[in-house]
């Protein structure tokens, strides 16, 4: 088995700056790295990685350790029936029927409101004056929370996913983790008990009444799902919606052809998420000893798998490197179902409950900024830089369009 100091190291600023080419040193090297500062074994190839959140030997024990601590006990911590009871209870508000009739017109209009900010000024930091907000609106209004307390959602969100990917043991974002669990707690279980007696037809009222084999949902269970849903449906959309715009600037021809064709917008948003996923690393805690490429994992001890690099496998895509929307080794069909070949999402039972909602959002979103800014562009000589390790996306988009254009597509 190879070590950590052979090949650029996951906590070193080099990786941070061009993770891709360290997982090509990392897939044909060191596919079982052992990781001594993380503690944890580190695997890149697609068919490991894909082992590794299929096969139920991989546990989700250490969420008990990396994620339980600000969120409390969510279901990502849960397997066997335990799990599937729980998914089944929260599952049905993230299927298609209730997304289009009930939260469409929610997302629809969360987008329409960040445009109309700035479509008349003809610039725009997509990031900071559009993609960070989408998501984490949507989902507040869903909830039926206020969103006056934006500010405070975005804090709290953006101090989980950093405890979440506190993979150098910082105690300030340790220490900032535990303090938005004691805030966040202190916020929901008094609107959640509110909720429990005036109900209404939000998410909440649904969590609050949900019923399945006599099993229903604790007010502590709400309170931690709720902070899990800000947390991964927050940042994940947010970096998923900028790094789609950066990866069709980049491509003049690709991002004319999906501004003539929008039903390309899934293919885009697919391919997106193979290429530059928004969440790079997952972790797992193998029950007993496994076999994997390069040597065996050993029972309770932490793995870490590389999306990022896995999705860039020459064994499973051609020409991995390539930014290509009509590329036919990628289902876009499948590619937001369990059924998906690309792994942003993870696979498995704990595949991404939010996936059909992630897709509607930069489905209406997009179509919303193409019909907004017909004519967008990056300033001359800017080009996009990715930011992050655990999870990554551009920095910042500078925009630049001709005010005034109305939407008019379907999806508006
Ligand atoms: C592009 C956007 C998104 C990406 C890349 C993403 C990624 C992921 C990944 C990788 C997992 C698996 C974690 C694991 O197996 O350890 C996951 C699970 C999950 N995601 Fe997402 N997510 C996205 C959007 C959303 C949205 C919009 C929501 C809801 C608002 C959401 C809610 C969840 C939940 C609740 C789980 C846990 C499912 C379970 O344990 O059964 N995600 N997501």
């Amino acid at each position: 088995m190879a070590t950590a100091r052979q090949i650029p190291d996951l906590l070193s600023p080099e990786f941070a700056r061009d993770p891709y080419r360290a997982y090509r040193a990392y897939r044909e090297d060191a596919p079982l790295l052992w990781h001594e500062a993380m503690q944890s074994y580190v695997v890149s190839r697609y068919d490991d990685v894909s082992r590794v959140f299929r096969d139920p030997v991989f546990t989700t024990a250490n969420y008990d350790w990396q994620l339980e601590p600000v969120h409390g006990r969510t279901i990502l911590q849960l397997s066997g029936r335990e799990h599937s009871v729980r998914r089944a209870l929260v599952a049905p508000a993230f299927r298609g029927d209730e997304l289009r009739s009930t939260f469409l017109p929610v997302i629809e209009a969360n987008s329409r409101r960040l445009i109309d900010a700035f479509r008349d000024r003809g610039e725009v930091d997509l990031v900071t004056g559009y993609s960070t907000h989408f998501p984490i609106n949507v989902i507040v209004d869903m909830l039926g929370l206020d969103q006056a307390d934006h500010a405070r959602f975005q804090r709290w969100y953006t101090s989980i996913i950093a405890f979440l990917g506190n993979l150098a043991q910082d105690p300030g974002v340790t220490a900032a983790g535990e303090r938005t669990r004691t805030e966040f707690a202190a916020y929901m279980l008094p609107v959640i008990r509110d909720r429990r007696a005036n109900p209404g037809d939000d998410l909440l009222s649904t969590l609050c009444r949900a019923e399945i084999d006599g099993t229903s949902m604790s007010d502590e269970d709400i309170k931690a799902f709720c902070s899990l849903l800000l947390a991964a449906g927050g940042e994940t959309t947010d970096k998923a919606m900028s790094a789609l715009f950066a990866n069709l600037l980049a491509r003049p021809e690709q991002l004319a052809a999906v501004r003539d064709d929008r039903s390309l917008i899934p293919r885009a948003f697919a391919e997106t998420l193979r290429y530059t996923p928004p969440v790079h690393m997952i972790m797992r805690q193998p029950a007993e000893d496994v076999e994997l490429s390069g040597g065996t994992v050993k029972a309770g001890r932490t793995v870490t798998a590389l999306i990022g690099a896995a999705n860039r496998d020459p064994d499973r895509y051609a020409d991995p490197d390539t930014f290509d929307v009509f590329r036919t080794d990628l289902s876009a069909t499948t590619a937001f179902s369990a059924a998906a070949d690309h792994l942003a999402f993870a696979l498995g039972r704990h595949f991404c409950v939010g996936a059909l909602l992630a897709k509607t959002e930069v489905e209406v979103g997009a179509n919303q900024l193409l019909d907004a800014m017909p004519d967008l562009r990056l300033p001359a000589g800017f080009t996009p830089v990715e930011q992050g390790v655990f999870t990554r996306g551009p920095a910042s988009l500078p925009l630049l369009f001709t005010p005034g254009a109305r939407i008019v597509s379907g999806a508006a």
